[in-house]
């Protein structure tokens, strides 16, 4: 790795779905600052969402500047600053004022399903997957890239003349930091235009979408100084960039085959290390680019992507304000015993992973007089877990071997009631990992890496431990019996839009 830096600190700056985050570790791999700010989430109709970029980096300014106060440091105590980001959200921001030209389109946004019904038909729904890994899906970024460059005025020509650039969040942070146009290859792995095997934009598939090559980012690997900072991160080498899926893998030392890790955020994510080469789904997972350390191989990963976990939680406090924060609903869970026979299948983004049904709106099933907000509270956290239950099912028909246990982190990990239920319902012990706070962690140790400022990945490893691990309780024909009217739920949220 690269040669050794002064600092003594190294900083991530996690740019995610509802807030911004930057926390700066120390060599232990210790939390020494954390800073946290929320975005706008923009509904401008159903089905769509989209984020103010200018916002978004506004927003990464302040939390930088708030983690380094917080820390006692400027910029001269970090080693190195590592980018991790939501993944898939498409933005398009002009090259010379450096203003966005759109809002970002959030890959939770599901505007591009008759686009993607075209692509089935000129392109080929198999051959997207042989190709890049992915499903026919909304999710993705390319897509969206393409809607944007139909629906802006003058776009695509711009675009072809290299006016306008291109990149997920990781590129528009790393662009804003250093003025280099560049991505990952876990970030390129989502836009549905890098081909898995070449590691590079796939010429046919920007063709089907109608994508001009130069106002595309380049392809580096996840750990290797891109640039050096300017601004509130002046002189700090920006020496990481992971999707955060990608990056709590990397935090979670997940860097064996064979190894897994599921994180609780807005949505969830497990994510399974397949290592040197990409191995192929058929039972509704995505294979995806765990990692590259730069002079190294690229490291595979099979994904199980849920949509709506934690946003489910945060529906239920602002749009039903039946809690007023997100903590309170393993309180009002706890007030009773069981679900009272009432299911929420969360099918606000149709469903990903195993189903990918785009067609999918979510229901509550199984009302009855009987039903308190104790019930639905509860029904909303084990729809967290029967989701999980769904990819691990698939991981382990897609990988011969079953799945013994499962590390977890992220924010809705902090829930014990709900790591109880996912216990019960995977009927395999869940592990939690000391620090929660893995997606930055991978995204710090990346960086450190790049500029050695840790000398290797046994070191990273040797510094992981977990703090908690709940066994399951559960009766297997009680769970067996759920299962089945989960199973009824979610095939009650199909074929809704048409
Ligand atoms: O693929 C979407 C994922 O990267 C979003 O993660 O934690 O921001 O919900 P999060």
């Amino acid at each position: 790795y690269g040669a050794g830096m002064t600092g003594e600190y190294v900083a991530a700056i996690d740019q995610g779905t509802t807030s911004s985050r930057c926390i700066v570790f120390d060599r232990a791999g210790e939390i020494v600052a954390v800073a946290q700010r929320e975005h706008r989430q923009i509904f401008p109709r159903p089905g769509w969402v989209e984020h103010d970029a200018a916002e978004i980096w506004t927003n990464v300014e302040q939390v930088v500047r708030d983690a380094l106060a917080e820390a006692g440091t400027g910029p001269e105590g970090l080693a190195a600053v590592g980018i991790t980001n939501q993944r898939e959200t498409t933005v398009v921001w002009d090259r010379v004022t450096g203003r966005p030209v759109a809002n970002a389109v959030v890959w939770q946004d599901t505007r591009t399903g008759p686009l993607l019904r075209e692509l089935a038909t000129s392109y080929g729904e198999e051959r997207l997957r042989e190709r890049t890994g992915l499903t026919l899906a909304t999710y993705f970024a390319g897509p969206k890239l393409s809607w944007l460059l139909d629906d802006v005025d003058g776009l695509r020509g711009r675009a072809e003349r290299g006016e306008v650039l291109f990149g997920t969040m990781d590129s528009w942070l790393i662009w804003n930091l250093t003025g280099r146009h560049v991505t990952d290859v876990t970030n390129a792995s989502r836009t549905m235009l890098m081909s898995l095997e070449t590691l590079d934009w796939d010429r046919e598939l920007l063709d089907a979408l109608r994508i001009p090559a130069a106002m595309l980012p380049q392809i580096r690997s996840s750990a290797e100084v891109y640039g050096t900072a300017h601004g509130v991160l002046a002189g700090v080498p920006v020496a990481s960039a992971l999707g955060d899926q990608q990056a709590a893998l990397f935090g979670q030392t997940c860097f064996q085959p064979g190894e897994a890790k599921c994180t609780y955020g807005t949505g969830s994510f497990l994510l399974l290390n397949t290592g040197a080469s990409p191995v192929p789904s058929s039972h509704g997972l995505l294979t995806t680019v765990a990692y590259r350390i730069d002079g190294q191989p690229a490291a595979y990963a099979l994904e199980g992507a849920i949509a709506v976990t934690g946003s489910l939680v945060q529906w239920l406090r602002d749009n039903l304000g039946l809690i007023s924060s997100a903590a309170e609903i393993e309180e009002l869970a706890a007030t009773v015993d069981d679900n009272g026979g009432c299911y929420v299948v969360p099918a606000f983004s149709g469903l990903f992973a195993p189903h990918w049904r785009q067609d999918a709106r979510g229901v509550i099933a199984g009302l009855t007089g009987y039903i308190t907000k104790g019930h639905l509270a509860r029904a909303a956290l084990e729809a967290s877990a029967w989701q999980t239950r769904e990819v691990v099912d698939a991981m382990n028909a897609d990988s011969d071997v079953a799945l013994r246990r499962l590390r977890v982190d992220g924010g809705m990990t902090a829930n014990g009631l709900l790591m109880q239920v996912l216990a019960d319902v995977l009927a395999v012990p869940v592990v939690r990992s000391r620090i929660t706070e893995t997606t930055c962690l991978g995204a710090a140790y990346a960086a450190g890496l790049a500029v050695g400022f840790w000398p290797d990945l046994a070191t990273l490893r040797a510094q992981w431990r977990s703090d908690a691990q709940w066994e399951s309780r559960m009766d297997p024909a009680h769970r067996e019996r759920e299962l089945g009217r989960w199973r009824k739920a979610v095939a009650r949220t199909l074929d809704w839009v048409d």
